[in-house]
């Protein structure tokens, strides 16, 4: 009935396999049943204290006010300060980031629609690694563009397609290649040389790179993220084009359990993020000064006492390592390759050719003494038609104990479903 009253671009909208399965969760959680739900990248761990002590002092001066469109000052210097730091930090050469170029904005999620309304017109059409966090394809459907796969596979540990496959994919249309290391939700790592392959790409027919690093800290075996920052082409004249093509897209959420609070960045030359901000100026006018606050306090923590991101790290270290032993235990016929990035793994079920009934039979239909796993059907991280329907994908979102006993219940339900479905076609009398 409303449907002509419509804008076209909504028409491409629609609720992510992420979210329906969290709003059924939420639902199921409200009348009493204990769901793990590793459905959602959402932290369990505690956040930083030190943002909260910024956020009570901020609100105690009782002046909460409109920020500059680009960011409060005093973040963007501290995060600049923290991002050079993690590179000096660990000895790698690399591009300095000064406050001029660090914009904030409302999440990733913000700083990824602006990027895309500002570099594409309708019709565009961006590339990005497949499988793929899937809401990209939403963040550039509002700006009228489409997204086109770089399929990798596991089975060839998600590597890179020759730059001559890539190239073929290719066409008048591109506007930029995304692509995102640590990965969602593969976990996987790429490394420099096919980081600069992808840079060199770009460079070659005038696309933007943009990186999505929000995982940047979160390694989790025993590779170091490469960044796009650490790039060094070889030559003056292509280090500048380097310079004009790099979108750096960076965020709070994961790195301090910040998810709702909000924050997030574009790190890129001025002149871009100037584009980007006039964006974030005509659509939110600014993000919210307190949280901007609470955010530069847990940068500015992290600087003296690094610990903090380790520990981090090792709490996630120890639930991979506990669900990869029980998924090896109950789960024995799936393939599940070992993440090296992000807290994601994928788990193929061999046989299933699609696997969305079972995740909503588990969440909705069973449960293991009242308590039930919430998945997310892995379909949604490829473009490509069929691939990823017999995938889930789990979050290493809560304890190792309880991991390990999200991995049984799956492996209950499993046995429940086979059962459920045999009963289904049994000829009634
Ligand atoms: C790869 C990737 N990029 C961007 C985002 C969005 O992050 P934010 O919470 O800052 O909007 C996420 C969140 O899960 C993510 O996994």
């Amino acid at each position: 009935m409303f449907a002509e009253k419509y804008a076209d671009r909504v028409e491409f909208l629609t609720p992510s396999s992420i979210r329906k399965m969290m709003a059924i969760a939420k639902e199921l959680v409200a009348h009493g049943k204990t769901v793990y739900e590793l459905n959602i990248g959402q932290p369990d761990i505690e956040c930083i204290p030190e943002f909260c002590e910024a956020i009570e002092k901020k609100a105690k001066t009782g002046q909460l006010n409109y920020s500059p469109y680009v960011g409060e000052k005093y973040l963007r210097e501290t995060y600049a300060r923290y991002l050079n730091n993690f590179f000096d930090r660990r000895s790698k050469a690399h591009l300095v980031i000064d406050t001029e170029n660090v914009l904030v904005t409302v999440g990733a999620s913000h700083a990824l629609t602006s990027t895309f309304l500002t570099v594409c017109n309708p019709g565009d059409e961006v590339l990005t690694i497949e499988p793929y966090f899937s809401p990209y394809k939403g963040f550039l459907a509002i700006a009228g563009g489409t997204l086109k796969a770089i399929p990798t596979r596991a089975e060839d540990n998600f590597a890179l397609p020759s730059a001559e496959e890539m190239e073929k994919l290719i066409t008048p249309k591109t506007r930029a290649i995304i692509f995102n290391s640590p990965n969602n939700p593969s976990g996987h790592i790429y490394n420099a040389k096919e980081v600069e392959c992808l840079a060199r790409l770009c460079i070659k027919h005038n696309l933007f790179l943009i990186s999505d690093e929000v995982y940047r800290e979160m390694t989790i075996g025993d590779q170091e993220a490469f960044s796009v920052l650490q790039l060094d082409l070889g030559d003056e004249e292509m280090n500048e084009k380097l310079k004009n093509a790099l979108i750096v897209i960076d965020s709070a959420s994961k790195t301090f359990s910040l998810c709702g609070v909000r924050i997030g960045f574009v790190i890129s030359r001025q002149p871009i993020l100037e584009k980007i901000g006039l964006v974030v100026a005509h659509t939110t006018a600014c993000v919210s000064d307190i949280m901007q606050y609470g955010v530069a306090g847990a940068y500015d923590a992290i600087l003296s006492r690094p610990d903090y991101l380790e520990n981090m790290r090792s709490v996630y270290r120890e639930r991979l390592e506990e669900t990869m032993r029980a998924i090896s235990e109950y789960l024995p016929d799936v393939v599940a390759p070992k993440p090296d990035g992000a807290f994601y793994i994928m788990i193929k079920f061999p046989e299933f050719e699609d696997i969305t009934e079972f995740c909503h039979f588990m969440l909705e239909k069973f449960n293991l003494g009242g308590e039930t796993v919430a998945v997310t059907p892995a379909g949604g991280f490829y473009l490509t038609r069929d691939r990823g329907r017999n995938e889930i994908r789990i979050a290493l979102v809560v304890s190792p104990e309880k991991m390990r006993r999200s991995i049984q219940i799956i492996a209950e339900a499993l046995k429940a479903f086979r059962q459920f479905k045999v009963n289904l076609v049994r000829p009634m009398l």
